[in-house]
């Protein structure tokens, strides 16, 4: 019987230079998407996926990220003292279940593959899920719920994988496809961060995976590649080379870069005009906005 996968690691230790100078004194990972941290809609989309485990790889001055999750009792003594009900669950809602939340200092930038590494010890011998928070995916049906229920038919590691413009292979890694399924493809090869000339597709990964312990072992035999990094990208292409499956699922959702400027600002305006509460009146500025230059012209 394949094993259940209730275990997720959230690679969080970058420094976020993008986002300086904001990120001096905050983790990128508290960023607020309208009123909701990046971290806190991971952790939503795990936990509809059903992980029961969280696994924070961290670095320093990330000290905010447990505030976050730890239960605020002042404040939701203050909220009921005011009658304030609604905010008080939506403050409960994001209060975690004691011992849900290991971090783990990853001491060094070594790259994605050496974070996830960082966690083995926690992980042992069972398949388990990575989340990178900065790939915000909006979807009718969580995108890690999706995969866990793909993953349910096929086992062997999975990755999210969305075709990107050819010239933009060299921000991703890469998926060589065996055979095109539709939703699903098997891949018999993968390349981090191919310049375009070199990449064997357009099918990126994207930030969410699904993997065997296995993977954990190939980190710890494989070599610093692209980037001088150990790459995540690497160890999953050895389990291919060592004759076990690998396959990338193209998600239904949109995806949002939001460890890019632009992407923040794509994701800002797409939950903006998700929320009820806001979209009349968003909407109505957005398209005041948008009609000037026209109006100039
Ligand atoms: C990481 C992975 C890369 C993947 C990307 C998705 O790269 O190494 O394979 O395609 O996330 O966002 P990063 O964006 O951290 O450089």
């Amino acid at each position: 019987m394949k094993r259940k996968v209730t275990k997720a690691i959230f690679p969080v230790a970058g420094l976020g230079t993008r986002f300086l100078p904001a990120t001096k004194s905050i983790p990128k990972e508290i960023m607020t998407l309208v009123d909701r941290p990046l971290i806190q809609y991971a952790i939503d989309e795990a936990r509809a996926a059903g992980i029961k485990e969280f696994i924070f790889v961290t670095s320093r001055g990330k000290g905010a990220l447990e505030d976050y999750f730890d239960n605020a009792p002042v404040l939701e003594q203050e909220l009921r003292k005011k009658g304030k009900d609604k905010l008080l669950e939506l403050l409960k809602s994001t209060n975690m279940e004691s011992g849900a939340i290991a971090y783990i200092r990853q001491h060094k930038a070594l790259g994605l593959g050496h974070a996830v590494w960082c966690a083995r010890r926690l992980i042992a011998n069972e398949p388990f899920a990575v989340i990178l928070p900065d790939d915000v995916i909006a979807a009718e049906k969580p995108c890690l719920q999706q995969m866990v229920e793909a993953h349910a038919e096929t086992g062997g590691c999975m990755v999210a994988a969305m075709e990107v413009p050819p010239e933009a292979t060299s921000a991703y890694g890469v998926l060589d496809v065996e055979e095109d399924m539709g939703s699903m493809v098997s891949v018999r090869g993968m390349v981090e961060k191919p310049s375009p000339e070199d990449a064997p597709s357009n099918l990126a990964v994207i930030g969410r995976y699904i993997l065997t312990p296995k993977v954990l072992q190939n980190l710890n035999r494989i070599k610093a590649g692209a980037g001088g990094e150990l790459q995540l990208t690497d160890a999953i292409a050895e389990e291919i080379r060592s004759g076990r499956d690998v396959y990338g699922y193209r998600f239904r959702g949109q995806r949002f870069d939001c460890g890019s400027k632009a992407g923040f600002l794509q994701a800002t305006v797409a939950f903006g005009l998700a929320r009820e509460e806001l979209r009349d009146e968003f909407a109505a500025y957005l398209r005041e906005v948008v009609s000037i230059p026209s109006a100039a012209q």
